[in-house]
């Protein structure tokens, strides 16, 4: 039965080692969080963190209630569409941001009507 301690050590070495190398993995940025960090940059100072558009700002511009069912209830499309073309008020962001990231945007701003029926 002595053979058999090296070979529990091994495993627990392989144990070790595999946590160890899919920590970094789990400690990235997932996009959901990048999306909210884009958000909170650029978009809150008239939306709010919670896409209410109830920031002095917001309220100044009449930022639309990300939130609000006549958002919500528009395709991502077109939601993505004013995100980066603008509309009134509301500045493009075609020049700043990637396709990718107003897609994520979009995403996050699904989130935020999600938040308001829990
Ligand atoms: C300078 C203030 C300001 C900033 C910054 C801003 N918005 Fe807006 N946003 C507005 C205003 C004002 C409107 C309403 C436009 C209108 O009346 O047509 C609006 C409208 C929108 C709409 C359309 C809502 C609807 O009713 O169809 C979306 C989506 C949107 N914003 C998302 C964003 C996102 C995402 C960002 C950040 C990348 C952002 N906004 C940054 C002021 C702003």
């Amino acid at each position: 039965m002595s053979f058999n301690r090296p070979f529990i050590l091994a495993l627990f070495i392989l144990l070790v080692v595999a946590v160890a190398t899919s920590s970094p993995a789990e400690k990235a940025p997932a996009p959901q969080n990048d999306a909210a960090s884009q958000f909170r940059l650029r978009c809150s100072s008239c939306h709010g963190q919670n896409g209410d558009g109830n920031t002095s700002l917001g309220r100044t511009l009449h930022a639309a209630d990300l939130r609000s069912a006549e958002v919500q209830k528009q395709s991502d499309e077109q939601l993505a569409q004013v995100i980066a073309d603008g509309r009134k008020s509301m500045p493009s962001f075609s020049n700043s941001l990637t396709q990718g990231q107003v897609r994520a945007l979009v995403g996050y701003i699904r989130t935020r009507a999600t938040k308001r029926q829990e």
